[in-house]
């Protein structure tokens, strides 16, 4: 089976909002992208609006309904905006000021998973499917099936981030065992962050792996080889035999 491959375009917005143009528009990446091959259409809509706006949202939702993954903190706000809209899926992933991207997956010790459980269940009632974003751990796979996900994103920063073969080598093992435990407990598993042209194959090659996020390197690509090329190159690394 081939992996599915979500494109966030977070990164087409935050260019539009440093000069506070109407350009690049993140509706005709969506359409480019999809179009092209890419599975889902990943934002993140923060609470300090600082690249996507509620209008991308929207925009988004309203014509590529089935393919439009949100990832939001799990705030009142953000829980009215998705049950507002209807993305096809949600991401509720960990948000702190001035992180320059998600800092990592949930720390599920330190949240109240009762009003957690309860928000899970309201987005999933509206036909919502709810993923959670984790580290890769065997517990926080656990925790996420007793509240009640339908996927869970497993975090692959500490992997992008690794300094040597052997690190790299220690945390795809922890991201496989994790995947393998997630698919045996009915889990969709998704993986991303930090997952570039260059590190991404051995994660496309774990066996339960479904889907991989990727947004930075896919935009940061496209500046010099145009949008098409660098999802057309992404999408190489992906394939499975
Ligand atoms: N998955 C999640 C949950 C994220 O928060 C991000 C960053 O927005 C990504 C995937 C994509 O990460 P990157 O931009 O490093 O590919």
């Amino acid at each position: 089976m081939n992996i599915q491959l979500g494109v966030n375009i977070d990164h087409i917005a935050t260019l539009r909002q440093a000069r506070g143009e109407s350009y690049p528009d993140t509706f005709e990446a969506a359409r480019i992208l999809l179009a092209l091959g890419a599975d889902y259409i990943v934002i993140h809509v923060r609470r300090d609006r600082r690249h996507m706006q509620d209008t991308d949202l929207q925009r988004l939702c309203s014509s590529f309904a089935k393919q439009v993954h949100l990832e939001m903190s799990p705030t009142e706000e953000m829980i009215d905006l998705a049950l507002k809209y209807k993305p096809y899926s949600v991401c509720i992933v960990p948000e702190y000021p001035n992180e320059l991207t998600t800092s990592g997956g949930l720390r599920l010790g330190d949240m109240d998973t009762k009003e957690l459980k309860q928000k899970i269940a309201r987005l999933k009632k509206e036909g919502i499917k709810v993923s959670l974003f984790i580290n890769p751990k065997a517990n926080d796979v656990r925790v996420a099936y007793k509240l009640g996900a339908d996927i869970v994103e497993l975090c692959t920063k500490d992997y992008s981030k690794a300094k040597t073969q052997k690190q790299a080598q220690s945390f795809l093992n922890e991201i496989s065992l994790c995947s393998l435990l997630a698919r045996e407990l009915n889990l969709e598993v998704h993986s991303g962050h930090g997952l570039n042209y260059n590190n991404v194959r051995d994660i496309a090659l774990i066996d339960a792996m479904q889907c991989l996020n990727i947004g930075f390197s896919i935009i940061a690509r496209s500046v010099f080889v145009g949008l098409p090329q660098a999802l057309l190159e992404m999408r190489n690394l992906l394939y499975r035999e």
